[in-house]
């Protein structure tokens, strides 16, 4: 808890601890990850862990000069060697076996070019799985992490704010759904128009935009704009680095592209690999632009709550319903 955030700063979830490409095989990365730091490695046959950073012998830190040797993770200090499981499997310096040297390791997917680790707050058990990010034949065109000073529910109740959209982002004539939650999943809906800045291709354009968010880790926002008929997805994936701070990783994934920008002489002639390739550097400039305009009111609010919500408020409400099952001891959330 915090002065702004009256909940637990770590809800139950799937959380992003890095992309995939950041740790090639072989490799050991020090990573922040819900108030301490983790160690994520890559085995030489390409399997992910993540531990936690002290190794059980003495207390090394094995981002310290940890290295990968074949399966294993080497402390540095007397060469005790980890499974990816945290089973030591060889006692290096030491003379026999130490039972009791088992690594805190942590529960790993790898999905779609992303490595989760679950947190469960008050213990709470891993009840489902993150998510594919995306279809096979979509590819991840472009990406970029930044830290934002807020809480992974504040964050999420964002996707569910209408008015926010008119008075932060100055889109117009917004509708939104009422939210449908299942389980540990929530979807929305909404629709807007807005001045939509391709660079230099401005114009103002419809869209319509499904949320869906898995847990308070991995939120997805697909977006359809008219006219272009351009479809993408953008995935947030915040996770807390300490109370109210958030790293959160954005990827943006290409479904079909803008067809009239494709049309364009110019850009006719490029590979289709190139054009989504440029399509998603240009949309990461407008998602950076609202995430900016955002992150002004986000970094600096406070959570109320028992907020004073208008009638028109109502997806809000309903999506802090579904929020409150992540905090398994929480009444306040
Ligand atoms: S502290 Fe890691 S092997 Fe001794
Ligand atoms: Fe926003």
């Amino acid at each position: 808890m915090t002065e702004r955030f009256p909940m637990d700063p770590y809800p139950s979830s799937w959380y992003a601890v890095t992309f995939s490409d950041e740790v090639p095989r072989g490799e050991v990365k020090r990573v922040n990850f819900l108030g301490r730091e983790v160690v994520v490695f890559r085995t030489q046959s390409g399997a992910a862990a993540v531990f936690e950073a002290y190794c059980p012998h003495l207390g090394a830190h094995l981002g310290r000069g940890g290295t990968v040797v074949g399966e294993d993770l080497r402390c540095p200090m007397h060469g005790f060697r980890f499974n990816v499981a945290g089973e030591c499997t060889g006692a290096g310096a030491c003379r026999g076996k130490a039972p009791g040297a088992t690594a805190g390791v942590l529960p790993v997917r790898e999905v779609d070019g992303v490595i989760f680790s679950w947190h469960g707050a008050d213990q709470q058990p891993r009840s489902w799985e993150p998510p594919p990010l995306a279809e096979p034949e979509w590819r991840t065109t472009a990406r970029r992490t930044v830290i934002v000073r807020t809480h992974p529910q504040d964050l999420g109740e964002n996707l569910f704010d209408e008015a926010h959209l008119i008075a932060v982002h100055g889109y117009s004539d917004s509708t939104m759904e009422r939210p449908r939650a299942e389980g540990h999943v929530i979807c929305g809906s909404s629709r807007f128009k807005t001045g939509f800045d391709l660079g230099p291709f401005k114009r103002r354009n419809e869209a319509s935009v499904s949320t869906q968010l898995h847990g308070l880790g991995i939120f997805f926002t697909d977006l359809h704009t008219q006219p272009g008929d351009l479809k993408f997805r953008t995935v947030f994936m915040p996770t807390p680095i300490e109370p109210g701070v958030l790293e959160l990783r954005v990827s943006i994934w290409i479904k079909q592209v803008d067809q009239e920008l494709a049309a364009l002489p110019l850009i006719r002639r490029l590979p289709k690999r190139t054009l989504e390739w440029l399509m998603a550097r240009i949309l990461l400039l407008t998602i950076k632009h609202d995430m900016e305009q955002d992150q002004r009111v986000l970094d600096h609010r406070r959570h109320l709550p028992q907020p004073g919500l208008a009638a028109s408020d109502g997806p809000i409400a309903a999506y802090r319903r579904w929020a409150r099952q992540f905090y398994p001891q929480a009444t306040n959330a």
